[in-house]
């Protein structure tokens, strides 16, 4: 069974490729807070097939000691990572809080980098061509009101994922990015039905971006199937325009 790092596995996005990685065969490594009922439940379907491990992704310098030290342990290799798990800060600039923008930091682009890094020491470790997915945001490339300090968050993603594939790739590790557009989750749960109309209309599928068709492109760049594709950014988001 491959062995897949999923960060923010309890719910959204994260949640919905977890269960489309375990129906096919993969055994998750969910890093989350919580643990919630949907994601119990999971555990309580498919046991052998789904490792949870409670982190706070804001504690970064906690990375190397408590998940792959005290949890992952080297023994076990790991083929792929999905960086999921983000916060969205959103207000506009001329309001930017330093404590929010550092704490987002800190989720949306230290952890994933800290966290390429050992997943790279392990693969290389186990002679493993793994496959790094990040989940950026179209936020990053059409712009909105109030995301700008989000959406740099995902540049930053986008750049590393980039050079991670460089760096990397004649040791047949891959990286690329999937650019999510608009979905219906918690994240963007506080906008209202005309402030969702207005996105949905600057979509060609005048639509959400649906999480299983995210989900399955996540499985598709994980898989052998992708194996020519990398430092690529992947849209999946409803034909925004
Ligand atoms: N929703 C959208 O419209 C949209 C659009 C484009 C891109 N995206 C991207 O898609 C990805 C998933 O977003 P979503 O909409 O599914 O968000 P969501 O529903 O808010 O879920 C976020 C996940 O991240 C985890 N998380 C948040 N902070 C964490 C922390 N400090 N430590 C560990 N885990 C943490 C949460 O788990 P716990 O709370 O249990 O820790 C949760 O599982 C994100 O990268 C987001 O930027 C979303």
């Amino acid at each position: 069974m491959k062995n897949i790092i999923v960060t923010g596995a309890s719910k959204g996005l994260g949640l919905c490729v977890t269960k489309h990685l375990i129906t096919n065969g993969y055994h998750v490594i969910a890093i989350n807070r919580t643990i919630s009922t949907n994601l119990k439940n999971l555990k309580k379907d498919y046991p052998e097939s789904l490792s949870i491990i409670m982190f706070d992704l804001a504690n970064v310098n906690q990375i190397h000691s408590d998940i792959f030290q005290k949890e992952l342990g080297f023994n076990r290799p790991i083929h792929g990572f999905i960086n999921n798990a983000a916060i969205a800060y959103d207000d506009i600039i001329s309001n930017l809080d330093y404590k929010k923008l550092e704490e987002m930091y800190r989720v949306n682009v230290y952890s994933p980098m800290i966290l390429t890094k050992y997943i790279i020491r392990h693969m290389l470790l186990h002679k493993i061509s793994g496959s790094i997915v990040h989940i950026s945001s179209i936020s990053a490339h059409t712009g909105y009101k109030g995301l700008a300090m989000y959406a740099s968050t995902k540049g930053a993603i986008e750049a590393f994922s980039l050079n991670t594939a460089r760096e990397w790739g004649e040791k047949g590790i891959r990286s690329n990015c999937i650019v999510a557009g608009f979905m219906e989750t918690e994240m963007s749960s506080e906008l209202d039905s005309q402030q969702k109309n207005r996105i949905y209309k600057r979509t060609c599928l005048k639509q959400p971006t649906s999480q299983d068709s995210v989900s399955k492109t996540a499985l598709f760049l994980l898989s052998d199937d992708s194996s020519s594709i990398t430092a690529q950014n992947l849209f999946v988001d409803s034909g925004t325009i």
